[in-house]
């Protein structure tokens, strides 16, 4: 192997920079050339590297984003966008490429490997719901910046007496709602894994006052089918009967954004290396993940369409928590 290119592909996520310094300079050691790819499969499309050295990727595991620069470019997902793709692999002397990102990304790396080019996946989303690893780059984070929404919003629910929801990020995955709502004691939680009614939040809410607290929070997926829309219409029409005071906090992006936390930097620097002797001991078409505390690979033909689904089961130890 003399000559390697990386990108960041889909939405961002804290560590991913993490992920290209160590890319970067895991292939540096082992005497291999490393192009950034700018703008994930866009800038593969529209042939945009730029040469990396260790320099290039000093000072930024403690970044949030991407120094590359991430997009969703449909246009990979068409035969004629690959062969682009392909061709200024090819042209610049590229013999593999990491693809650090989520589940449509590593689809993009998946359809690269079915075409014959060598290509090493590494779990980057905030969503955690890719198949083939316990823990994706970018979650950690994710995680912490909502479990502080929720310890704000509790000190002023708790002086107000008033219920909270606080909508968090991660599309079809509950993973973060589910952590940051257990790590925050939220009374209630929920997620596109399991089926809540608007009038089941309120009841819980309502249950948490009469058991004499004085704040009641609920942490919901943006994916639920009960999400802060539904509960808030329900809320109008219910107004009176609910008896309390509501209000919805939605993080959006936020959630997403700043300096990567220490579990999340650690995690990609050992996926990123671990790419790297993936590809080194002449495995490719692969996912490297962390499964239960081992860095391990995946082919990416097994993950793709499947998603890998919060563990509703801790929703029990949730509901006996918040008592
Ligand atoms: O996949 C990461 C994620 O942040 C999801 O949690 C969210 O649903 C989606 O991306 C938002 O996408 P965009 O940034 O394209 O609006």
């Amino acid at each position: 192997m003399k000559k390697i290119a990386v990108l960041t592909s889909g939405g961002d996520a804290p560590g991913m920079n993490a992920a290209v310094r160590a890319v970067t300079r895991g292939a540096l050691a082992k005497g291999w050339a490393v192009m950034g790819v700018r703008n994930g499969y866009a800038g593969l499309l529209a042939d945009h590297f730029d040469p990396l050295q260790a320099r290039d990727v000093g000072g930024i595991i403690q970044s949030g984003g991407t120094v590359l620069g991430s997009a969703r470019c449909p246009e990979f997902a068409q035969p004629p966008g690959r062969a682009k793709a392909l061709s200024n692999l090819s042209n610049r002397g590229i013999e593999a490429l990491v693809v650090i990102g989520g589940n449509g990304s590593q689809s993009g790396s998946a359809s690269l490997a079915r075409e014959g080019f060598p290509a090493v996946g590494v779990p980057s989303t905030i969503d955690n719901d890719l198949y083939g690893n316990d823990v994706s780059i970018g979650c950690d984070t994710a995680i912490n910046v909502t479990l502080e929404a929720v310890d704000r919003l509790r000190t002023t629910a708790s002086s107000h007496q008033r219920a909270f929801a606080v909508e968090t990020m991660g599309r079809n995955c509950g993973y973060i709602a589910l952590m940051a709502g257990i790590a925050g004691g939220a009374e209630v939680i929920a997620l596109p894994e399991q089926e809540m009614q608007p009038a089941e939040v309120a009841e819980r809410l309502r249950a948490a006052y009469q058991r004499g607290k004085t704040h009641a929070l609920a942490v919901i997926a943006e994916g639920a089918k009960c999400g802060v829309h539904e509960l808030m219409q329900y809320y109008g029409a219910h107004r009176r009967s609910i008896g309390f005071d509501l209000r919805v906090t939605r993080l959006g992006h936020v959630v997403r954004g700043g300096i990567p936390s220490a579990a999340d930097r650690v995690l990609a620097t050992r996926l990123g290396a671990a790419a790297v002797d993936t590809l080194a001991a002449g495995k490719h078409g692969v996912l490297v993940g962390i499964i239960r505390g081992e860095a391990l690979v995946t082919p990416l033909a097994e993950i793709t369409g499947r998603m890998r689904p919060a563990d509703a089961s801790l929703l029990e130890l949730a509901r006996v928590m918040a008592m």
